[in-house]
């Protein structure tokens, strides 16, 4: 039965696989779950947040967080010996919610109130991150998450109290959890419009100029290199 239910997934979510930010806000974006035959509920917040906590234990991570969380001991961080900023041990805060989804150890229809049930449909091997096959949780060839911005350390990265964050008419602070670096500095997971840029992975910054920005845009609005 787990069987079939991840096989008619895995083909519905196929054709979806065109849907980059529409920079429309989340309905019809790639968050959009509301149609999926995993999300029993329907409805497009559900799947992550929810507004009274149905007994999943990951309501006091903030956000009125809704769906489970990785087992976060297994990861091997991004490391190297020219990084200057401090960076957590483990994936942490956002970080965290996303690879809940995102690195495949959790099933996607692990939300909301189905607790102890385990979840049979995950996410598919395309927008698993990282994608190396048969280590989900293996971060080192991904950039660096939870860690901190620190221009007194690492001065070839701009000031992220002045640097605007693409069309956001916010700076990049805004998009820091603590002043650390997440998923979300880079993505916008409810793709609105004036954060994510259409035909992107729900990127904050376009990458080309066929994007309707410049070549690596977003490395470099951070990056002053
Ligand atoms: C509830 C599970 C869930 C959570 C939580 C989640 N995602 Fe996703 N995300 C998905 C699924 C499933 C897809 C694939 C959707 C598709 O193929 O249509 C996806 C797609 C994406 C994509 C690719 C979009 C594209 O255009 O192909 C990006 C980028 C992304 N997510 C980033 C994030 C980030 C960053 C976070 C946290 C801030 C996050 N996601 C949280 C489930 C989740
Ligand atoms: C796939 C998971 C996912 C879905 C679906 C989702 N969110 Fe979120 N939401 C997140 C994550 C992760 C964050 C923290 C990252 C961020 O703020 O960018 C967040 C942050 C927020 C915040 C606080 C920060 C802010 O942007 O103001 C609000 C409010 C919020 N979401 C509301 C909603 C509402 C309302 C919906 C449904 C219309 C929704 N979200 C759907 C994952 C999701
Ligand atoms: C420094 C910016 C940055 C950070 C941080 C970041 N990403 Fe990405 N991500 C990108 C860019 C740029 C792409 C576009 C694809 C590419 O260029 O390889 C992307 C692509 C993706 C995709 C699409 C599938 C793929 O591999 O192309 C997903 C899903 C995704 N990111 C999720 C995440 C999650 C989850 C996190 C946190 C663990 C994260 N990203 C952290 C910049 C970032
Ligand atoms: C939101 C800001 C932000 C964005 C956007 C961003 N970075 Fe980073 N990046 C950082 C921070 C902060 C560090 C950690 C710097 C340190 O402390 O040494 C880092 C580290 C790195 C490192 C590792 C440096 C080392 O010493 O090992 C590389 C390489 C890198 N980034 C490349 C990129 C590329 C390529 C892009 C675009 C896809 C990008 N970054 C986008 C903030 C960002």
């Amino acid at each position: 039965m787990a069987l079939i239910t991840v096989a008619v997934v895995a083909v519905s979510l196929a054709p979806m696989a065109w849907a980059n930010g529409a920079a429309n806000g989340i309905a019809n974006s790639p968050h959009d779950f509301s149609n999926e035959n995993w999300n029993n509920t329907g409805e497009i917040c559900r799947t992550c947040h929810v507004p009274h906590d149905h007994g999943r234990d990951t309501g006091l991570v903030g956000l009125l967080w809704n769906h489970a969380l990785p087992d976060t001991t297994g990861y091997v961080m991004y490391s190297s010996s020219s990084l200057d900023g401090a960076a957590d041990t483990e994936p942490t805060g956002i970080s965290k919610m996303c690879l809940g989804c995102h690195d495949g150890t959790v099933a996607l229809d692990e939300f909301d109130s189905n607790v102890g049930t385990p979840g049979t449909t995950f996410i598919g091997s395309g927008d698993q991150v990282p994608n190396l096959p048969g280590s989900p949780q293996d971060l080192r060839a991904t950039h660096p998450i939870s860690i901190v911005y620190d221009i007194s350390l690492d001065q070839e990265l701009n000031d992220p109290d002045t640097t605007q964050m693409g069309a956001s008419g916010r700076t990049i602070s805004a998009f820091l959890e603590n002043g650390k670096v997440q998923c979300s500095s880079c993505h916008d997971v409810h793709d609105s419009p004036t954060e994510a840029v259409a035909g992107t992975k729900l990127l904050r910054e376009a990458q080309t100029a066929g994007q309707g920005g410049s070549p690596s845009g977003l490395c470099l609005t951070c990056h002053n290199k």
